[in-house]
């Protein structure tokens, strides 16, 4: 076995068990309530109607199953994607061309965006910035990678804003890329101006990547989260140099299962991602990128998904009796006592799925994981379902 095999496989194993994983083997035994019809607040998938497009579009183009579709996504789709980065952020312009292209779901894209852009040992900047609490995968993709994951702590003290000002000279001398997520899940804090404004100012003095993960920028309480591609373009950075945004249908069109999203900014980073794309493959099915376009042309859709999303905060929040909606996505990031008992008593007396907030955090230094006293709540089955958990969460013990 090489070198090489040998370290990648060390960093496999480095890597442990997903979230769902875990709370799979911590439910494994236990029975929800057979006196309540359970309800499954643990994933982030939403189930609101399919978008009445989806149907006509898919028949109209089941030809393309019949052919390989492109990695990169389709002429239409790439422009669909850059029209709706345009309209939605107020920004000049963007070339589909060169500036654009398709995920098989952001999953993936801001996985294998960690190994386009990290070279360890070629560069001697190991490190990936992230937010702790996190979305897991930016971890999984920095271990992989063979970088450094370096944790930005999100506490309530700091409105749940990764810490920049906790990140030391050394680290940020040898830092490749950070990780953003705004809208946040879990903690649903939003990035304004000055944060973005603050990041591509490190990224230009320390030479790093900003890749910012804005799945859930259409789901918001009260106002429209800004994009880091806007915030570049108000730099005059027209070029959107050292950034890349990912976004999906996922959340803003409720079509997880459709897996696609979009990868938009810098066409020297665009260009790089592009070419390890090309080897392997992520690409989306043709009649699935014609739907894929439709979506990000329509916003009547995201509208009405995205009132539902408020009437779900309103009841949860109406029916729970304390607390306030979060800035943005559908989750509520709840302090609770024991993140892990509180799980299993919700699953055992009220018959609700939730996930432990320490599942979606790292240790820090001083072995501190950040979201051990906290369970994320998701609400994706419309208000009357939301409004049903808060009653039963408030009912419970082991609320902090
Ligand atoms: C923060 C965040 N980013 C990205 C994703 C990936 O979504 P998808 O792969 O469906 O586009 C998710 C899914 O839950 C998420 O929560």
């Amino acid at each position: 076995m090489s070198h090489t095999d040998q370290s990648r496989q060390v960093r496999l194993e480095q890597l442990g068990a997903y979230p769902f994983a875990r709370l799979k083997t911590l439910l494994a035994g236990r029975h929800p309530n057979p006196e309540l019809p359970h309800i499954d607040a643990g994933a982030g998938e939403p189930r609101l109607p399919l978008p009445d497009f989806v149907a006509g579009t898919l028949a109209a183009h089941l030809d393309g199953f019949s052919r390989y579709p492109a990695t990169t996504g389709n002429d239409a789709l790439r422009e669909a994607i850059a029209a709706w980065l345009m309209r939605r952020y107020g920004l000049a312009r963007i070339d589909p061309a060169t500036q654009v292209l398709s995920a098989n779901g952001t999953r993936e894209a801001l996985f294998a965006i960690a190994h386009a852009l990290i070279n360890p040992e070629a560069s001697k900047k190991p490190y990936a910035l992230m937010p702790n609490p996190m979305y897991q995968i930016y971890l999984g993709a920095a271990i992989t990678a063979g970088a450094k994951p370096f944790f930005m702590p999100c506490t309530s003290a700091n409105a749940f804003e990764p810490d920049l000002d906790a990140v030391p000279a050394e680290v940020w001398a040898d830092t490749a890329i950070v990780y953003v997520c705004s809208p946040s899940n879990p903690t649903g804090w939003i990035a304004d101006h000055a944060y973005f404004t603050r990041l591509i100012e490190l990224a230009d003095r320390h030479d790093f990547h900003i890749v910012s993960d804005e799945c859930y920028s259409e789901i918001y309480w009260q106002q429209a989260p800004v994009g880091l591609l806007q915030v570049a373009e108000s730099l005059g950075r027209t070029d959107y140099a050292r950034c890349l945004v990912m976004n999906s249908l996922s959340k803003r069109s409720a079509l997880p299962g459709l897996r696609s999203g979009l990868i938009a900014g810098d066409d020297s980073l665009i260009a790089r991602f592009a070419k390890l794309r090309s080897y392997t493959g992520p690409a989306t099915p043709l009649p699935l990128q014609h739907v894929a376009a439709a979506a990000w042309s329509d916003e009547s859709h995201v509208e009405q998904h995205l009132m539902l999303y408020r009437q779900s905060l309103k009841a949860f929040f109406a029916a729970f009796g304390r607390g306030e909606p979060p800035f943005g996505s559908f989750f509520i990031w709840l302090p609770v006592a024991n993140d892990e008992a509180f799980a299993v008593a919700a699953y055992e007396q009220q018959a609700i799925t939730l996930l432990p907030g320490s599942y979606l955090a790292a240790d820090d230094a001083t072995d501190h994981n950040p979201g051990a006293g906290y369970v994320r709540i998701a609400l994706v089955d419309g208000p009357d379902k939301a409004a049903e958990l808060g009653r039963r969460l408030k009912a419970m013990s082991g609320l902090s």
